[in-house]
């Protein structure tokens, strides 16, 4: 089958057959198919969509380009989450030991943060001696052991998702539903999974900005999931705002052992209790009813089961397990100062992508995937939407090692913050949930 024929048809809002995409996928991972084919193609479907079987085929082939991991050794069921990627996102330190407390195993492979949103391994590689580059038998031997374990993407999952993920990055192709649904769901169906729950998030942190564009990715990755036959369950959830108090590595990293200690933020531990009970659904380990779930996932946090489950993963990956009891173990920012208000008023809005590009300027994330971040700086909010704030009252602290960009940093951080005189509407974290069978 030729490139042309196939990049033709799309062209012309044919509907490419499984073949067709088979021959796609195994030309971009063969290198059989020139990148201008593949880009040429990549623009086609940017333009004139896919449908369902189309989306489906291309995630299902994605994912054979690859090795998919098989836990079948491990009674348990095997659950995982992703996040569409937000700012102060940091549930996935908190739902995995919650969830293996809770009688599943959670085969969690991460990504890192790029530009304004954070990455689950940055974090993790705050705590010190923490390792997220285990081999593929360390890893299942630390899931059989404790429950869950964490690494980053290995180069065996998915690589045609990769050279794609490439291309599209240069030919303004990233936006398009059907490529984002299937390169999500190629990488989280390798990894052997029996339920998997997805957080997509909507809001201005967000990478679907709006709540209709988050529901249908969050629908596509849901039909996707269970066309393959995986317990899929997803979640629009708010990011109007940063998630919790926290943006910058070694801080969002406390914030998740507070809530583990049951001192965390309200809202963000409702969100780690509501993730949790749906992982624990999808998996079906301890009932198929999401009250009961939901209870179980409260008393493992509360209880300290998933505190102490934790302190079992950091010790198994390497890591010091006193960080848990001693933050300063943790590398510490030289310098911290507090962002006053310039006047009194409602919080009507924090800018979460403004807050997440301050927190990157600081160190704390990479413009370049080769950056070297710094895990100690960060930004600590003091006020979130529908506080009142009285002018000189501190609205964040910034901490930071070097000035060269605080300025910048803090200039982004003050504009984030939006003040009205009317106090605002309060927004659900949770929008919407959609299962299967929706
Ligand atoms: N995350 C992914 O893994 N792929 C995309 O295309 C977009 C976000």
């Amino acid at each position: 089958m030729r490139p042309q024929e196939v990049i033709r048809k799309k062209r012309d809002k044919g509907e490419l057959t499984r073949a067709e995409i088979r021959a796609f996928v195994r030309g971009v991972a063969s290198g059989a198919w020139a990148d201008y084919q593949s880009s040429a193609l990549l623009m086609a479907i940017y333009l004139n969509g896919m449908g369902d079987d189309e989306r489906q085929s291309l995630a299902e082939e994605m994912l054979l380009s690859g090795e998919v991991l098989n836990f079948s050794d491990i009674a348990q069921p095997k659950v995982d989450k992703h996040s569409t990627g937000g700012v102060g996102d940091k549930t996935s330190l908190v739902i995995a030991p919650i969830v293996a407390s809770a009688g599943c195993a959670v085969p969690m492979i991460s990504g890192r943060g790029l530009g304004h949103t954070g990455g689950t391994l940055d974090k993790l590689e705050a705590i010190p001696g923490y390792r997220v580059n285990l081999d593929l038998s360390e890893f299942r031997a630390i899931l059989r052991r404790i429950g869950f374990a964490m690494i980053g993407q290995t180069e065996e999952i998915a690589p045609a998702d990769r050279k794609l993920y490439a291309l599209r990055d240069v030919t303004a192709t990233i936006e398009s539903l059907p490529l984002i649904a299937a390169s999500i769901m190629s990488k989280k169906l390798a990894e052997g999974l029996d339920g998997l729950v997805l957080d997509v998030k909507s809001g201005d942190g967000a990478f679907m900005k709006s709540k209709n564009d988050a529901r249908q990715l969050a629908d596509a990755l849901v039909q996707i999931g269970t066309g393959a036959g995986v317990n899929t369950i997803a979640l629009v959830t708010d990011m109007s705002q940063p998630l919790g108090y926290a943006v910058g590595n070694r801080l969002e990293v406390i914030e998740c052992f507070e809530i583990l200690r049951g001192r965390g933020p309200r809202d963000l531990t409702e969100l780690c209790i509501e993730l949790s009970a749906q992982m624990i659904v999808a998996g079906g380990a301890r009932s198929a009813c999401i009250e009961d779930a939901r209870e179980t996932a409260r008393r493992k946090l509360e209880g300290g089961e998933a505190f102490e489950k934790f302190r079992e993963s950091i010790e198994a990956q390497g890591g010091n397990r006193r960080t848990m009891d001693d933050y300063s173990l943790m590398p510490v920012a030289a310098h911290s100062e507090e962002l006053l208000a310039d006047e009194d008023g409602f919080i009507a809005r924090i800018d979460a992508e403004a807050t997440g590009r301050a927190s990157m300027l600081l160190g704390a994330g990479r413009v370049r995937a080769e950056d070297r971040i710094d895990p100690a700086v960060g930004i600590v909010l003091n006020k979130k939407i529908g506080d009142y704030v009285e002018k000189r009252e501190p609205l964040a602290r910034i901490h930071y090692n070097a000035d060269a960009r605080l300025g910048e940093a803090r200039k982004m951080l003050r504009e984030a913050f939006h003040l009205a005189q009317e106090k605002p509407a309060s927004t659900p974290l949770v929008i919407e949930t959609l299962t299967g069978k929706n």
